[in-house]
């Protein structure tokens, strides 16, 4: 196995935990290298189901290092719930680390998300208010805490009495929320640093070089998708990180050069959770069928996802800028009854019948764009015991190739079901 990146290429939920948990097997080293318990990661192994948030999806086997990175944002008692549930199930967390560059999610931040989103009015993100936006948000005005911050009560003390004064000024002015004082907030910390205790890897730097030097297997593990970037998605409805494959990078430890393939996950339709554009949605009852055969309801908030054909527009901006190598196409599976498919390879603007090919990333247009469909004939029978991409119906192998050719870029990896056993890898 080389270095691999696995990035969700659509506006996330496109099974990238699947994959992840798939390709784990053969690697050493998983890191998750950015969100936080925004995603909802969802691994069905041996018929079982686990679902995870911040947690790699390689835990579930032994003997392998899970690290969740720096470019992670992390609220400590969600974290404690998630390894709860993993001691519960008897899973072996002995290989879990977590980097002392980690961002902590602090009360006011999931506060702030909450009230944002409340009086947002128009402008409503539809965020799963965990308090990810506002963490990042502290992170870049450079007044966030890190996970090692908790472990040095000095040094704690010191960034308190500047963090303090400027958050408590912006949450009684801006948002009429309550404030904080010192003694409290140092309490909380202390609770935080028991929960971490057990994880924080202060020795990340000897751990990354030797599995460097050692040519250990490293898959980088992704959260959202390149649509949810807050660079290059649909901005302002993104998420407040870069899940893009360079993001990989910046959220691990470890240079570009590292990184010999990325694998972009997306579903054979679209989902997308939360407001923000979406021109190929289906608000009728062919987008009813996807969301009940294809279970589309979230895995964080239980929202339901709304539901649409292929765009491929999107998905070829998807693998320039999320840098793909190659696809790995889920829940085609969904599409087993159906006689026809649609995908949308390009977009017209209903004011001037303008025919965009390339991804238009003027957000605010979206809503007069609609989408200029082709259609392929469905195959009609359940492939979801195939295993062998010469044994998949002849249309479904169509619909794959015209997608590789609308995309240019090679589909390698087939999903036909929620199961680990479930999948074709293509050549
Ligand atoms: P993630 O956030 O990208 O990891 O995806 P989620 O876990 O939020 O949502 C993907 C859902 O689809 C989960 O319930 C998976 O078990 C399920 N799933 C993944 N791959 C397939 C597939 O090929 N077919 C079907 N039917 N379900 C799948
Ligand atoms: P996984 O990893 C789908 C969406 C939210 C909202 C926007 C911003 O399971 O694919 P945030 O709480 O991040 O500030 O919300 O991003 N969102 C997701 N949608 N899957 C996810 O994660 C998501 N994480 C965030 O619905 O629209
Ligand atoms: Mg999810």
């Amino acid at each position: 196995m080389k270095n691999c990146v696995v990035v969700g290429a659509q506006w996330g939920d496109e099974g990238k935990a699947k994959i992840t948990d798939l390709l784990a097997q053969n690697a050493d080293l998983i890191i998750r290298y950015q969100g936080g318990c925004n995603a909802g990661h969802t691994v069905v192994a041996n018929g079982k189901t686990f679902k995870f948030h911040l947690i790699p999806s390689g835990i579930l086997y032994n003997n392998k290092i899970c690290f969740i990175g720096n470019g992670t944002v992390i609220l400590p008692e969600y974290f404690q719930e998630e390894i709860d549930g993993l001691k519960r199930e008897n899973i072996d967390l002995s290989g879990l680390k977590v980097s002392p560059l980690a961002s902590v999610t602090m009360p006011w931040h999931t506060e702030i998300d909450g009230y944002s989103e409340c009086t947002a009015g128009k402008g409503k993100i539809g965020t799963t208010k965990k308090g990810i936006g506002p963490t990042y948000t502290d992170k870049m005005q450079r007044i966030g805490l890190k996970i090692g911050d908790l472990y040095s009560e000095t040094a704690l003390s010191e960034k308190l009495d500047i963090i303090l004064p400027i958050k408590n000024k912006q949450l009684k002015e801006i948002y009429n929320l309550r404030t904080y004082t010192k003694e409290e907030v140092l309490d909380l910390c202390k609770k935080y640093a028991e929960i971490f205790r057990p994880y924080v890897c202060f020795d990340w730097q000897e751990m990354l070089r030797n599995a460097k030097k050692e040519q250990k297997k490293i898959l980088f593990e992704g959260a959202q998708g390149v649509m949810l970037d807050v660079d290059f998605g649909t901005y302002p409805f993104v998420t407040s990180s870069n899940p893009v494959g360079g993001g990989a990078a910046v959220g691990s430890g470890y240079g570009p050069k590292e990184i010999d393939e990325v694998i972009g996950v997306a579903k054979a339709y679209v989902t997308r959770v939360g407001e923000g554009p979406f021109v190929t949605e289906l608000d009728d009852e062919i987008g009813d069928l996807i969301r009940n055969i294809g279970h589309e309801f979230g895995v964080t908030t239980g929202r339901a996802r709304r539901c649409g054909w292929f765009d491929a527009v999107t998905m070829r901006y998807a693998c320039l800028v999320g840098g793909l190598t190659s696809i790995a196409l889920t829940k085609i599976d969904v599409f087993d009854n159906f006689d026809e498919i649609k995908i949308c390879k390009a977009y017209k603007d209903i004011r001037n019948n303008q025919i965009y090919h390339d991804y238009p990333t003027d957000v605010f247009i979206h809503k007069y764009l609609e989408p200029v469909y082709e259609t392929m004939e469905g195959w009609c029978e359940n492939i979801t015991r195939v295993r062998k991409y010469e044994d998949l119906p002849r249309n479904c192998r169509r619909y794959l190739e015209r997608l590789e050719e609308l995309l240019e870029t090679p589909i390698s990896i087939v999903s036909v079901g929620p199961d680990r056993d479930q999948t074709i890898f293509k050549n």
